[in-house]
């Protein structure tokens, strides 16, 4: 099949950006979107032109490395599917697809699809992580976890922080996010020594890195990947309440 793209080509953080028209030739319904790209960067190489910069690691849906907008949807029209997961067969010949980074404040682009987000890392850094001494690998009934919490620490934790939720949001909110990372660890007994400053300290880290609020838009569960549900936000609205409380 032949597509025709309108990709965001932009040098670094500086330059305005703009869009420029690419043919894509002789595209086999086989491939995924991002060999799609391969394709069309060989023939720009080819000519001696910039390849179009994007975001890629596992190439199997679990890194949360790629992930850009194609026709005004984070990761494109297949739901709970990366990009790097989107096959052609989804589209049609002689398509015509608009593709853009994540737009939202906190993710400063860096060259054309690529964006900047290690504010998640930062967020991370505020609270996601357990900090008892663990020691070796206890035997794996020692810490008994009742199996709701289990099953639902397990649904945040698949969580792979790609940004489609950042990119979805009309706030540009990463509350998502947010709450799938605390919500892992929160509901788990490992994750109780530290449960209310994490939570405190990872929503003022959200707020300083400047994602908007979440306002039940619902776009972000709408996008993900991962299908994170809507809930785990409520959940972290109820631990902060609760860190709140606690003083
Ligand atoms: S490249 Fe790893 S999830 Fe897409």
């Amino acid at each position: 099949m032949n597509l025709i793209l309108k990709v965001w080509r932009q040098k670094n953080a500086a330059d305005p950006g703009r869009f420029v028209t690419y043919q894509a030739r002789d595209i086999n319904e086989h491939m995924s979107f991002l060999e799609m790209l391969d394709v069309v960067n060989e023939d720009l190489i080819a000519r001696g032109e910039d390849p179009i910069a994007f975001d890629s690691d596992c190439r199997e849906g679990i890194c949360g490395t790629c992930g850009f907008m194609i026709n005004g949807i984070a990761h494109g029209p297949q739901r709970a599917t990366t990009v790097c997961q989107l096959h052609m067969r989804h589209f049609k010949d002689g398509d015509e697809l608009v593709l853009e980074p994540w737009r939202a404040a906190a993710f400063p682009v860096i060259k054309d699809l690529v964006v900047d987000r290690s504010a998640f890392d930062r967020i991370i850094q505020a609270g996601g992580y357990i900090s008892v001494n663990t020691g070796s690998a206890p035997e794996a009934n020692t810490i008994p976890v009742p199996k709701e919490h289990a099953e639902r620490a397990l649904d945040a934790a698949a969580c792979i922080g790609c940004g489609a939720c950042v990119a979805a949001c009309p706030n540009a909110s990463a509350m998502l996010f947010t709450a799938a990372k605390v919500a892992h660890l929160n509901l788990l007994p490992q994750g109780q020594p530290e449960r209310f400053r994490r939570v405190r300290n990872m929503v003022a880290q959200h707020d300083a890195e400047g994602f908007g609020h979440c306002t039940n838009h619902g776009e972000c569960e709408a996008v993900c990947p991962k299908q994170i549900s809507l809930n785990f936000i409520a959940l972290l609205n109820r631990e902060l309440l609760r860190s709140a409380l606690r003083g």
